[in-house]
């Protein structure tokens, strides 16, 4: 698939932009603090709702102003969609093709956007909750199903939790609620225990590949119950052989709320053992393999941006994961400088972008 258009509304540092995008790589360079990032961030929104920098949605809405639209036309195999979405203090607003929109999971995914963060390096050593919502982020995009559940779980959870601080608590709600957590958890365990095994059949060649080392690269999902376990009784039997600690500590203390998946590099954990180095390969690896899983599913190409991470990444790595990429994807880079050889890889085919003071100027 592809972005053929965006415009922005008083998002971030733009009043008003409206830029064309083509097949292939666009560079988009400036200075720091330019609006590199804002650009590629609004397309990511449009894929997942959040923003990849996790903030709040209404930081998006340029201060002073009371809304924000951005709207893209993106292109697929089969059509041609506009999606539209106006933030303002309250919420939002989303819209396909002018028809308003009321649910999230109608509207996620209809871009498949794909984003590599300098953040994104640490993604091992971060708390889990970070991993969990890599993993529930990446399958939403995949599945309105998918992403209906996760969000009731979310709901059901606080109910529970909520449930659990009054006194007394209403038994018959808590069986009911737990009854209903348990049925959910069965579907997203799957689902995650088998992106994650997906994952991990592609990953290794491609990590030695963009690594060029010789080193084995493994994920593994952890949680409360193993996959060979995951039927409603034995999901059921485990959480509610917690409830008298759930009553005392007043929180639901077993569920896949706690889950998390780990990496190893030959065997060792990612996050106690492998450099920094090693870690933002890991990672990339992890993200070149979700670029594969995506295409697999949808049969088409995600999205994929790359933001400021080339300047991280030692030339012959920066090579290697452009010729991994190597222009199959509409791919959205941004960046203050380029190497001369990297630039003039890129600037012999691709669109260049450069902003000046929140005005594109365009090189073709
Ligand atoms: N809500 C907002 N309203 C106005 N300006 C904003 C808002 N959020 C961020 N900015 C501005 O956007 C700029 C940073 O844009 P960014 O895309 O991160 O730059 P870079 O080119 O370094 O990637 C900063 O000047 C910042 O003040
Ligand atoms: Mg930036």
């Amino acid at each position: 698939m592809k972005i053929n258009k965006l415009k922005l509304l008083n998002f971030r540092n733009y009043k008003k932009l409206e830029t064309t995008f083509q097949d292939g790589t666009t560079l988009i360079i400036g200075n720091n603090g330019r609006g590199k990032t804002n650009i590629v961030e609004a397309l990511y929104f449009l894929s997942i709702l959040k923003s990849f920098r996790e903030e709040d949605s209404k930081t998006l809405i340029k201060n002073g102003e009371d809304f924000s639209t951005i709207e893209i036309e993106v292109e697929n195999k089969i059509t041609r969609v506009n999606l539209k979405i106006i933030l303002n203090k309250k919420g939002k607003q989303m819209f396909i093709n002018g028809n308003r929109v009321k649910k999230n999971s109608d509207f996620v995914g209809k871009i498949n956007v794909i984003s590599f963060v300098p953040k994104d390096a640490f993604l091992f050593k971060e708390l889990p909750k970070i991993r969990r919502d890599f993993i529930d982020d990446e399958i939403s995009k995949l599945s309105p199903s998918y992403n209906m559940a996760i969000g009731d779980y979310i709901k059901i959870l606080k109910e529970r939790n909520e449930l659990l601080h009054q006194n007394p608590i209403d038994e018959v709600l808590f069986e009911i609620l737990t009854r209903k957590m348990t049925i959910l958890s069965v579907e997203i365990l799957k689902r995650r225990y088998s992106f994650i095994k997906e994952l991990n059949s592609m990953i290794l060649p491609i990590f030695q590949k963009i690594a060029k080392e010789d080193m084995k690269l493994e994920l593994l999902y952890s949680s409360f119950v193993s996959e060979k376990e995951i039927s409603e009784e034995i999901i059921y039997e485990k959480i509610i052989s917690r409830k008298n600690e759930d009553f005392q500590k007043q929180t639901t203390l077993i569920g896949l709320h706690k889950d998390d998946f780990i990496g190893l590099i030959n065997g060792k954990d990612i996050s106690k053992y492998a450099s920094q180095g090693q870690q933002r390969l890991s990672v990339i690896a992890l993200k070149l393999a979700l670029i594969d899983y995506v295409q697999a599913q949808l049969n088409e190409r995600p999205i994929i941006i790359l933001d400021d991470v080339l300047s991280e990444l030692d030339n012959v790595r920066q090579i290697n994961l452009l010729d991994y990429l190597n222009g199959n994807n509409q791919l959205f880079i941004t960046t203050a400088s380029l190497d001369e050889n990297i630039s003039k890889k890129i600037r012999s085919k691709h669109q260049i972008l450069e902003i000046i003071e929140e005005n594109i100027k365009r090189e073709e």
